[in-house]
């Protein structure tokens, strides 16, 4: 397991599980109380115990449902029983899975121990507050820790860097996945501090972690929007004098300008721009 409070002292009592190629990685909070997401992978319980033993947790946080994040819990619920928490959208689609889970699944509502988590709710004690983030499920939730300005972003956001990062994060429409609630999404989390993001595939990324969401906002208008080339830059712009951060969109403005020399649209965002500052 891997811990950051050297890279930041108010990570202190945060692990890491890696995740294994389809299989999320787990996030340890709280010195071992909460749990976000299961991964899928064999061992995790002797991985968690790393931190603190498998008792001492008391609930198990789930940014969504895809069967890459709550396999572990087949495990986890050998030995322990915490309460999970969830969106109420997610916690219907795990009826979609594969038995034995949606019985698994079952069980737990008959003993009271699943929770619906709404938007902005905080989950008590923790520090992280839910943020419902649509678009890769309809479900998705990222788990924001306040103090740390931490995002723990499930597949939500996943760092640009990660191999097959677009695969992994893309609409499950058979889970209620659009394309257009995930840029919504993605435009909301660019207002939001964001200095460690904490993926629920590939490395956190620590100290820079707004830039992963700028690269994934981006990268998906320059899918939606092949032509012309500049658009994804001019939406980005906006989007991003629309968050406060007008030296920012100032940059995507030229790279909008590079990439075409005498559009008018880019004198038109850019006058519409300094219009609004
Ligand atoms: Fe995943
Ligand atoms: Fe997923």
């Amino acid at each position: 397991m891997r811990t950051f409070e050297k890279e930041d002292p108010r990570l202190e009592g945060i692990g890491w599980v890696p995740d294994s190629g389809p299989c999320s990685g787990v996030y340890v909070i709280d010195r071992g109380r909460v749990l976000i997401d299961a991964g899928n992978m064999v061992g995790l319980v002797d991985h968690l115990e790393e931190m603190a033993p498998l008792e001492k947790v008391e609930r198990l946080l789930l940014t969504h449902t895809h069967f890459d994040h709550v396999g572990g819990m087949a495990e986890i619920y050998q030995r322990t029983a915490p309460d999970v928490f969830v969106h109420p959208v997610a916690r219907e689609y795990a009826r979609l899975l594969r038995s034995p889970f949606p019985e698994f699944f079952q069980a737990l509502e008959d003993a009271g121990k699943i929770h619906s988590v709404l938007d902005e709710q905080e989950i008590d004690g923790t520090g992280l507050k839910a943020l419902h983030v649509p678009g890769h499920t309809a479900g998705d939730l990222c788990f924001y820790h306040v103090e740390a300005q931490a995002l723990f972003s499930g597949d939500a956001v996943l760092p640009y860097q990660l191999r097959f990062s677009a695969v992994l994060s893309k609409p499950d429409d058979f889970c209620g996945g659009r394309l257009q609630d995930k840029v919504q999404s993605l435009r909301r989390l660019l207002r939001l501090p964001v200095r460690h993001l904490f993926p629920g595939h590939g490395e956190p990324v620590l100290h820079k972690g707004s830039h992963q969401i700028k690269i994934a906002l981006v990268t998906l208008y320059q899918a939606l929007y092949e032509n012309p080339p500049e658009k994804a830059w001019l939406l980005m712009a906006q989007d991003l004098a629309a968050a406060g951060q007008p030296e920012e969109a100032e940059e995507c403005l030229k790279k909008a300008r590079t990439l075409a020399p005498t559009s008018e649209e880019v004198d038109h965002v850019r006058a519409m721009l300094s219009r609004k500052a």
